[in-house]
């Protein structure tokens, strides 16, 4: 039996009217990467703040490392690392001196931490930055450095909350890159994103969460037989006729082929796409019906939600931000932005409800 690294079982957590949490139970098995997929809102960074000790649960329990998060939180806080926990990368200090800060910050002693700065600026490819000063890095530099700041202290367990939201696709790729060394290297990895695409490559099991709940748990190909491993999208130019299209496509889907009212999208879940395609493209001709849109397309965190769900990823954001408007603070920023443990704020990603 594997040990488990990371257990969560039936975390609440409230926010006045707002039920972040709604009982989440979650396993990270030592040495995996479990990964937490979920649109805005989920509930992702709430769990990752509970566990790493940085927040208290309503109700429910968790153990890191061994340790029961709410009893012994300073044994949780020494097995740890968790990106942008040192949120404040210090912009006017070099790569080198913010990781010999977090050093000596853990009492590693003056020669270790700068021996530790060293080998990290040179596993995440910052040897030449290292002496410039922060401020002077590109956004994926900023994040290899935030991931770097955490894993001075060698933690055992390693939060990562959206690591990649935001960064260009180059840096993404770089960034898993490094993550997978550090998965190799026998660090268990809890990490939360938005993209499955991410979530299919790095990890080892993948739970999927919407409004507070896991809804859906299980490796990669376990999530994809349920769903199929290609999407086609198709509209037909006389939407009339979009139901007998349903009907000549049913029995080549791997789930049940979904219509979007607004538009006459049909979404067909499939396995193996581009021998189906072939086929859709005969059905649809054989019938004497015009096709508008024809594409052929990994699925999305969108797709997995229309499947699991039955509503978009963006629909459940949409009506999480209705329930709950956008907090303001001063100045009229979003509070929930700064609290999330990204380094920098991404507004790609925020939807905002315009009232
Ligand atoms: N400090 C807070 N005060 C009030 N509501 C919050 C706060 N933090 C998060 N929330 C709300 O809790 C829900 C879950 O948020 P969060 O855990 O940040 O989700 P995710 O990280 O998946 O985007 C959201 O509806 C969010 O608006
Ligand atoms: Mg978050």
């Amino acid at each position: 039996m594997p040990t488990p690294a990371v257990t969560a079982e039936g975390l609440e957590k409230r926010y006045g009217e707002v039920r972040a949490l709604a009982g989440v139970d979650l396993t990270v098995d030592e040495g995996s990467l479990v990964g937490v997929l979920g649109p805005n809102g989920a509930g992702k960074t709430t769990a990752v703040r509970i566990l790493a000790t940085l927040l208290r649960p309503d109700a429910g329990r968790a153990t890191v490392a061994g340790h029961d998060v709410m009893t012994e939180p300073d044994a949780v806080r020494a097995a740890i690392g968790l990106t942008g926990q040192y949120a404040a990368v210090d912009e006017n200090l070099t790569g080198r001196e913010n990781l010999e800060l977090v050093g000596a910050l853990l009492h590693l002693g003056r020669r270790a931490a700068k021996d530790r700065a060293g080998e990290l600026l040179g596993a995440f490819a910052l040897d030449d930055a290292g002496d410039r000063p922060a401020r002077t890095y590109s956004g994926g530099m900023r994040r290899r450095l935030d991931l770097a700041a955490s894993l001075v202290g060698r933690p055992a367990v390693l939060f990562l909350d959206e690591p990649t939201t935001g960064l260009d696709p180059a840096s993404r790729i770089a960034l898993w890159e490094v993550v997978e060394g550090l998965r190799r290297d026998g660090t268990t990895i809890l990490l939360t994103t938005q993209y499955l695409e991410e979530a299919d490559r790095l990890a080892d099991r993948i739970a999927v969460i919407d409004g507070g709940r896991v809804i859906a748990e299980g490796t990669s190909t376990e999530l994809k037989d349920r769903l199929g491993e290609d999407v086609v999208d198709l509209r037909i130019v006389d939407a009339a006729r979009t139901p007998e299209a349903i009907g000549l496509l049913r029995e080549l889907a791997a789930a049940d082929p979904r219509v979007d009212a607004a538009t006459g999208r049909i979404t067909l879940p499939v396995h193996h796409g581009a021998g189906i395609l072939a086929e859709v493209v005969r059905r649809i001709d054989g019938a004497g019906l015009e096709v508008a849109e024809l594409s052929l397309h990994r699925p999305s965190l969108d797709d997995v939600f229309l499947a699991l769900t039955g509503r978009s990823a963006e629909a459940a954001e949409a009506a999480r931000e209705v329930a709950a408007p956008p907090r303001r603070g001063l100045f009229g920023r979003r509070r929930g932005a700064a609290a999330t443990a990204n380094v920098e704020p991404v507004p790609a990603v925020t939807t905002e409800v315009t009232a």
